[in-house]
């Protein structure tokens, strides 16, 4: 991280206070998430709870970020405190002081101090915001704290009477992305797309899946991005039609296709990209025109995407067109209201049309507001991603079997419609053949 603005920060935090200081004030407390061993001595890449680093910017572990919603709002932050000899093992830390000054704290205390400090912050608070029922370890350090301002509470303080679920209130802030946020998220969809194009030049018959695998992460890190979003998914002929294979040690031969799905995550923000292209650069007859159809899904999904429109609108428009289509090629037969009743679409095509993206690649927001589907506001960030996965079977043409496409696309919502963040990876079959050739 280069330039950190403590006001971003702060001001995240603000808006937060003033919703609990509406909503009966109280104290928050968010720990960030833990470190995680892989093997003996070695760590799993660290990664920052989302909810906390989206309040905090702060992506060191052991630390817990505390406010208090009063006449007289604080920030504050615990973390591990400047350690010579540890830092020159793990690397640099902030430290409590530059921490606080740097995040916009209005005081940070070492990790260590936690368990002390924490009962003396919680006694005399009505109202406690923060979430359980995730993470053991946190529900215990919570716990503890509570039960021991219980018994240390004088008898005028209070203990929280009420828990509120802080990531409901932070699920609806994360869901409209500020310019902060789209900055970054079209900066990672333009790396990520040209991810996508280095990956299709790197195909041929007769190389592994990985090699393209190699070709993604090779790009993703030389753009910037710290780590590819999720398991980057290189799936080649039949291997296209399970969902989430992210094997990729197959040999990829002529005349079949590769699904890509892949996407850098650029501070924190997930890029998901799906590219179908062939191995040897050139779409045959019948995956031309199952591209087609698929590609004309998107498109028509992405035409839904505008403010006012209902969340749902794109898989609909996505499911209309893939039903159309699969009529056309033979494979449903019926009229097309009652294959779309009886959802037909459902044999090649099981997954939804798209799902928010943000800080998890599955990003947080509740999807229906009342039992209704909520509407597209501006700053509201989603995927476009139909597909058609085709199995063998004996109803169906050979030349289809074994076929799987999906093209995956990131969009944000704007005052008048939506901007695409993922035109750098090719989508026309021309693009993509030119990109190869
Ligand atoms: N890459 C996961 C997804 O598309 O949802
Ligand atoms: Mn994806
Ligand atoms: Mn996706």
């Amino acid at each position: 991280m280069n330039d950190i603005d403590p006001w971003l920060w702060q001001g995240r935090r603000r808006r937060l206070l003033a919703h609990m200081t509406e909503h009966g004030g109280g104290i928050a407390i968010l720990g960030t998430a833990p470190e995680r061993e892989r093997n003996r001595g070695t760590l799993y890449p660290y990664r920052a709870d989302s909810y906390f680093y989206y309040l905090t910017g702060f992506t060191e572990p052991s630390a817990v970020v505390v406010l208090i919603a009063d006449e007289m709002p604080r920030q504050f932050l615990f973390c591990r405190p400047k350690d010579e000899l540890k830092e020159s093992w793990t690397g640099y830390r902030f430290g409590t002081e530059k921490a606080a000054e740097q995040f916009g704290f209005d005081a940070a205390w070492p990790i260590d101090d936690l368990a002390k400090k924490l009962p003396e912050l919680l006694a005399g608070q009505a109202v406690l915001w923060t979430n359980l029922a995730v993470d053991p370890d946190w529900d215990r350090v919570v716990f503890d704290a509570l039960a021991v301002a219980r018994t240390t509470a004088r008898s005028e303080a209070t203990v929280p009477q009420t828990v509120n679920e802080l990531s409901v209130v932070l699920s609806e802030m994360r869901l409209i992305k500020d310019e902060h946020e789209l900055a970054l998220m079209r900066r990672a969809g333009e790396i990520s797309g040209k991810a996508h194009q280095a990956a299709m030049r790197a195909a041929a018959s007769g190389r592994f899946e990985y090699a393209l695998e190699a070709e993604l992460l090779r790009v993703f890190r030389a753009g910037g991005c710290q780590y590819p979003a999720y398991p980057s998914i290189v799936a080649s002929g039949p291997n296209a039609c399970v969902l989430h294979y992210d094997v990729n040690s197959r040999l990829m031969l002529d005349g079949e296709l590769v699904l890509i799905d892949a996407g850098g995550e650029l501070d924190g923000y997930a890029s998901d990209i799906t590219r179908t292209f062939p191995v040897n650069g050139r779409f045959s007859g019948a995956q031309r025109d199952l591209y087609q159809l698929v590609l004309d899904a998107n498109k028509a999904a992405r035409d839904e995407a505008r403010p006012g429109q209902d969340w749902n609108a794109p898989h609909t428009a996505a499911v209309r067109v893939l039903t159309e289509g699969l009529r056309t090629l033979g494979l449903l037969s019926g009229e097309l209201d009652d294959l779309i009743e009886a959802a037909a679409y459902k044999r090649f095509y099981i997954h939804h049309t798209g799902h928010w993206l943000g800080l998890d690649v599955h990003d947080v927001g509740q999807y229906k507001i009342d039992g209704k589907w909520r509407q597209f506001v501006p700053g509201m960030s989603f995927t476009v991603e139909p597909g058609l996965y085709i199995r063998p079977a004996e109803d169906i043409p050979e030349a289809f079997w074994n076929t799987g496409i999906r093209i995956e696309d990131n969009v944000v919502i704007t005052e008048t419609g939506h901007e695409v963040l993922t035109d750098s990876a090719p989508r026309e079959i021309a693009d993509i053949e030119a990109c190869m050739a």
